[in-house]
């Protein structure tokens, strides 16, 4: 199987769909956050003390070593934002895993969301100024606001 790369915006499944996906097909899953956070401490911390542009570089290193891993990779949201990590994405297959404000705000942990914490309804705009770089990153699209885990499991599937 071709590495498989989840990019989307924040709370649009790319965590949960890709472990889900990963076990079933009984490949590696790596989550980029998760790396960073095994390190270097929380997120939340790290934006905080040190700025998101450090998290940004943590952030690069971290894709760069799951894709070495292979099988199935979440990243966080602000991934497409640095084009070595575009760069670093090209050749592999990407889901870019699409959903609107509806389907994520009041659902997601936003403690965990140090760009949204103080203000969640900056999601749209977030969304809105890397919708073009999510598509651009991407070799397919999947819609999951309001679809059932194990739907969206199906349709993954029939695109790695
Ligand atoms: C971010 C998304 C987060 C995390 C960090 C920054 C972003 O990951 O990487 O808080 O810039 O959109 P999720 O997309 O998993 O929430």
């Amino acid at each position: 199987m071709k590495t498989l790369i989840l990019v989307g915006p924040m709370g649009s499944g790319k965590t949960t769909l890709g472990k889900r996906l990963a076990k079933e097909l009984g490949v590696q899953f790596t989550d980029t956050d998760k790396l960073v956070a095994k390190t270097h401490g929380s997120i939340t911390k790290i934006f905080e003390v040190h700025g998101e542009q450090h998290f940004r570089d943590l952030e690069h290193i971290a894709l760069t070593e799951a894709i070495k891993a292979g099988g199935v990779i979440a990243t966080g949201g602000g991934v497409v934002l640095r084009p070595e990590n575009l760069a670093l994405m090209k050749g592999h297959s990407v889901v870019f895993l699409d959903t609107a404000a509806e389907f994520v705000l009041g659902k997601i942990n936003l403690e965990k969301r140090p760009l949204l914490k103080d203000n969640p309804e900056r999601w749209q705009t977030i969304y809105d100024e890397r919708k073009k770089l999510y598509e651009e990153a991407a070799t397919a699209t999947l819609f999951t606001g309001g679809a059932s885990v194990k739907a969206l499991i199906k349709q993954l599937k029939d695109l790695v």
